[in-house]
């Protein structure tokens, strides 16, 4: 996730195009970067680190222009540098590129490049397109895009110009949002509406395959073969604070609605369900490794142990490989017995969490080879994990984990596959199937966003007094740990006490809390192989007077008769389903939260980024 901005007309462009960044610097921070074309010429400027330092580069020594786009990033490919910062150009810096998204076959694409004697300046995904965009030029800028948009696979936002046609700008929308803003005189493109509003709140909101030719005076839409679409005009009326969260009450609401879309970026480029493929480019284990891992240590803290607990299920069912979970506060204080075939996997969303990063280090000096599955490119934990791979999620701003969450639960998912496939224990029929059943959960999960309101009226009902002392959560096999996941998102949100636990586990002590003011949430799935020992479970603690809201995937009357309170859910594999169970248990915490006025997006005495022990 990275912001773009882009500006044509009377008024300095490199103002409001810094301005505008700034509004986005949510989307990403690591480095930032403005391309203006002066007298023909093109000038970029770029830096590393957060937009101050790309402000204090332009205090210095101030330019302006009445064209040109921007960029702040939230690094995917390429580690976080001022060589690696948008803008990119071409070799003859004719072209200039600024791009939200993922590009996920621009190897092949630089290597095709290569061969014409092309030299790259980053290690990005970016930069092809400004390479073939030139490639392609013949004095229209327009189709010299469009060629270039056939060829690229994968997600994009584009801002681009050209030094040879300095009024226009061209942007192109492939699953990365992108909208223009409408002027008098002057045209904006950005990637959110914050970074509009102060100029014009007359927006078009770009659609996947849209390609736009915007100078100060027209806004022509086309697709990719040159046919015109027309796209209306809408006003915008939000206020700034709410643009900002993108009209959603709280960035935690927000986080929780994009998960279909960081869902589908985590898997995107990695998995290909038809071809029966999983593709990580970035973990460098020989296949000979990965068939003699002894077993797998998983450390990670709060909600990313959480997605650890999932993992242990997908690492011994796919990959059949032995595998432990660990409190990363525990595990660095005992002696875990570790060898060069023990893989440690730690899991942070930060990438900072300093429990976390000593666990990982302690393995380092036993030898062990380490991944790291993280959300923060460049972060501590990123920069000493032997491998990374990212959840490309964008930042995260709700305290609560939401979408990184679910994009660690989709890395462990890909890697458990992976590794099942080359270690044998997984057909390609096999893979297949698990491969489809998580293509296909972004669209179950935005279904089910459209009842989210459902959910809120559950959270009415217990969030009320007579309710509220205790809930406890229950669930089994790979859904327990999701149990644990719901439990904490009530506790840290809403401050009232709750409690995960293994459902079959409740008659060894907690079933003597059970009393009709204990509200008592059950997640079933019918793909299970404890779905009748669930429903024995919901059974038991029913007899005691508890009240259940159940979580299930099955409209049937079997589960119907268990409870009045009842959140359906999409059908999914039993495998793939942490993905769909937690979404209502996340949006449970959070209306509970806001109908008990708790500051949802801050909990009391939490940080986002735990770096103390
Ligand atoms: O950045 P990390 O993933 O390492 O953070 C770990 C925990 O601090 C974090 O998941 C915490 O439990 C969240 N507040 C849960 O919502």
């Amino acid at each position: 996730m990275c912001g773009i901005v882009g500006y044509v007309g009377k008024n300095n462009a490199v103002d409001i195009i810094f301005k505008g960044l700034k509004k986005l610097e949510y989307r990403g921070y690591d480095s930032a970067g403005i391309a203006i074309i002066i007298d023909k010429k093109l000038e970029i400027k770029r830096s590393v680190g957060k937009l101050c330092n790309l402000g204090a580069m332009l205090d210095k020594n101030p330019i302006s222009a009445d064209i040109g786009i921007g960029h702040t990033r939230w690094a995917t490919h390429g580690r976080p540098s001022e060589e690696n910062a948008h803008p990119h150009t071409d070799p003859t810096k004719s072209v200039v590129v600024v791009h939200n998204g993922i590009i996920e076959n621009y190897i092949e694409l630089r290597n095709k490049l290569k061969k014409g004697i092309q030299e790259f300046q980053s290690e990005t995904d970016t930069e092809v397109i400004a390479h073939l965009v030139k490639k392609h030029y013949k004095n229209n800028l327009l189709s010299a895009v469009q060629k270039t948009l056939c060829e690229l696979k994968g997600s994009y936002a584009l801002g681009i110009v050209c030094s040879e046609e300095p009024d226009k700008i061209i942007c192109a929308r492939q699953d990365a949002p992108l909208i223009i803003g409408v002027g008098k005189g002057e045209n904006f493109i950005a990637s959110d509406i914050p970074a509009l509003l102060p100029y014009t709140r007359n927006m078009i909101f770009l659609e996947n395959g849209d390609i736009a030719e915007i100078t100060a005076e027209k806004i022509i839409i086309k697709d990719i073969k040159n046919n015109i679409r027309n796209r209306g005009v809408k006003n915008i009326r939000w206020d700034a604070v709410q643009a900002e969260k993108d009209g959603y009450k709280h960035f935690m609401l927000k986080e929780i609605f994009e998960q279909p879309r960081t869902i589908e970026d985590t898997f995107r480029g990695r998995i290909y369900p038809d071809e029966g493929r999983v593709y990580i480019e970035e973990i460098e284990l020989e296949e000979k490794y990965i068939k003699d891992i002894s077993n797998i240590y998983v450390v990670g803290c709060g909600t990313a142990y959480h997605a650890g607990l999932v993992s242990k299920f997908l690492f011994e069912s796919f990959a059949k490989i032995p595998t432990e979970v660990d409190i990363a506060s525990e595990f660095r204080y005992r002696e875990p017995i570790l060898n060069e075939k023990t893989l440690i996997i730690v899991i942070s969303q930060s990438g900072e969490t300093a429990d976390t990063l000593a666990a990982l280090r302690l393995a380092r000096s036993k030898g062990c080879r380490t991944i790291a599955v993280c959300n923060v490119v460049g972060s501590s934990i990123s920069r000493e994990a032997m491998n990374v791979i990212y959840t490309h999620c964008g930042p995260e701003i709700g305290v609560a984990s939401t979408k990184a969450f679910t994009g660690q639960l989709t890395a462990v998912y890909i890697l458990a596959l992976d590794w099942g496939c080359k270690r044998g224990k997984l057909t390609n029929k096999e893979l297949r199937k698990y491969l489809k059943e998580l293509w296909e959960i972004p669209l179950k999960i935005s279904e089910f966003l459209k009842n989210a309101n459902d959910v809120c009226n559950i959270a009415k009902i217990f969030a009320q007094k007579k309710h509220k002392r205790d809930f406890l959560y229950l669930g089994r096999h790979i859904n327990y740990p999701i149990a644990l996941e719901g439990a904490l998102k009530l506790k840290e949100l809403s401050y009232i006490h709750a409690e995960g636990y293994a459902a079959g586990e409740m008659k060894h002590g907690p079933i003597a809390l059970i009393d009709e003011s204990m509200p008592i949430v059950a997640i079933v799935i019918k793909k299970s192989k404890v779905y009748t020992k669930m429903i024995s479970n919901i059974e038991e603690a029913k007899a005691r007077g508890g009240t259940i809201i159940l979580v299930s995937d099955k409209n049937n009357k079997e589960i119907a008769a268990k409870s009045e309170h009842i959140i359906y859910i999409p059908q999914t594999d039993e495998f793939v389903s942490p993905l769909m169970t937690v979404i209502p248990l996340q949006l449970l915490a959070y209306y509970t939260s806001v109908l008990l006025g708790c500051d949802v997006d801050q909990p009391r005495n939490l940080a986002k980024s735990v770096t103390v022990e």
